[in-house]
């Protein structure tokens, strides 16, 4: 079976790698790896971590993309790619306009296409925009449909769609355990790691900062800053903040926060810092998708700034808090979490309701149509075949 597996922003190389690799050791599979490019400097660190060889670079960033200048280069592109190539299927991740317009250009060929991170949804087109309706279309459009858990399955479910249903875990649990593994057993890459980042201060509790919503840009974000400024008043905690590299965060976020001696901006990190980080932080304050998902697995409380989430599982379990992009509200709702030591210990259990580390394995097991047992979300029997 020829596969073309496409990806093009950081968190799709993150999910996609660990597919990838497992893709690769399949002599029944010949993959084709492309990427679009769609983030330049943030995917290339990922590639190189997880020993990826990109066969196709389609190269369509340009800076201040506009979205449908993004999605018309992408279509032609790829189009250009599907002939030359002839793949049997094609793969594409989660909600981005990479995996929209390669599912489009797939489509209109009459090719198969497998999405993996299929039946997420908040209901809310415009939360997150333009995630909601891209994850939409490419469901229409998918043969395989790679449910991360029962509750996408059963959004899915919920649409009638034509595609085939698989509940697999999250491939970004598959990611993150490799690299919790490389921390743990390679010394030398926690000390380098210490060298390079000797103004933490382990006397104050982290919290950790991401943040890069497209709906969040303009007012959504002055309110997030100003949360963060009036955190970094307390003298128990200390801010870290890799700023995303679009300018419509970075401009913004490096304007009102740059003279606060406590939040400390900095590069976006590469996978392995950041789950360093991760590991350190007392608490996440997000509002990424994957951070989501990888932060209850380690044990971190998230406090999610955004007013809905299409990762409700992890809400359930009582990891993850909604507390919308008001500035008030998120100062009040993480300093509850940080003075309120029930709270904080209720929420800081471990919980893996997104995966095991074996979606990679049961995602080609459906490809090549092989039996295999779906995930389950530990303690409950969600899926019945
Ligand atoms: C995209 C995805 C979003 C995903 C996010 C992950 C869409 C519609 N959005 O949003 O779903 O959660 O990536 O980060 O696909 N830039 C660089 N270098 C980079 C990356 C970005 O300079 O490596 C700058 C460029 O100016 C670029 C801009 O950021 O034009 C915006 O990037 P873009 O991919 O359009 O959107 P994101 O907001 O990153
Ligand atoms: N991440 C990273 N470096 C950073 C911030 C995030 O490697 O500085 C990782 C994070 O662990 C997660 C992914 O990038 O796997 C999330 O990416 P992002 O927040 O850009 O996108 P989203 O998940 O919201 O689509």
């Amino acid at each position: 079976m020829k596969v073309l597996i496409l990806f093009g922003t950081r968190p799709e190389a993150i999910k996609m790698a660990p597919l990838i690799k497992c893709l690769q050791r399949n002599s029944d599979v010949q993959s084709i790896v492309c990427s679009t490019g769609q983030h330049r400097e943030m995917l290339d660190q990922v590639l190189q971590l997880f020993s990826i060889e990109v066969d196709h670079d389609l190269d369509v960033m340009t800076a201040g993309q506009t979205l449908n200048g993004l999605f018309a280069r992408l279509l032609g592109r790829i189009d250009s790619l599907l002939d030359s190539t002839q793949p049997d299927c094609v793969l594409v991740h989660g909600d981005t306009t990479s995996a929209a317009a390669c599912a489009m250009a797939a489509f209109q060929r009459g090719i198969a296409i497998g999405h993996v991170e299929a039946g997420l949804r908040t209901g809310d087109m415009a939360q997150p925009f333009p995630e909601e309706m891209n994850r939409r279309v490419v469901d229409v459009m998918a043969r395989w449909l790679f449910a991360p858990t029962a509750t996408s399955r059963g959004n899915l479910l919920r649409e009638n769609l034509q595609g085939d249903i698989f509940i697999t875990g999250n491939t970004v649990i598959d990611a993150l355990d490799l690299v919790v593994e490389k921390l743990a057993t390679e010394p030398e890459t926690t000390q380098r790691l210490a060298r390079r980042y000797p103004w933490l201060d382990g006397e104050r509790r982290l919290v950790l900062v991401t943040g890069h919503r497209r709906e969040n840009f303009g007012e959504g974000f002055r309110q997030i800053c100003e949360a963060l400024r009036t955190l970094g008043q307390r003298g128990d905690i200390q801010i870290v903040y890799p700023v995303h590299l679009n300018p419509n965060v970075r401009n913004v976020v490096l304007d009102l926060l740059c003279d606060q001696p406590n939040v400390h901006l900095i590069n976006p990190l590469d996978y392995v810092e950041f789950v360093w980080f991760m590991q350190r932080a007392h608490l996440v304050l997000t509002d990424s998708g994957g951070v989501q998902e990888e932060a209850p697995h380690l044990g971190k409380p998230v406090l999610v700034m955004r007013n809905t989430t299409e990762r409700p599982e992890a809400v359930a379990a009582g990891t993850v808090k909604l507390v919308g992009t008001d500035a008030q509200t998120i100062v009040q709702a993480v300093g509850l979490m940080l003075d309120d030591r029930d709270l904080y210990a209720q929420a800081a259990r471990s919980a893996n309701p997104y995966g095991d580390g074996k979606a990679s394995e049961r995602i080609v097991a459906a490809l090549l149509a092989r039996n295999f047992s779906p995930f389950q979300q530990e303690g409950l029997m969600l899926y019945k075949s």
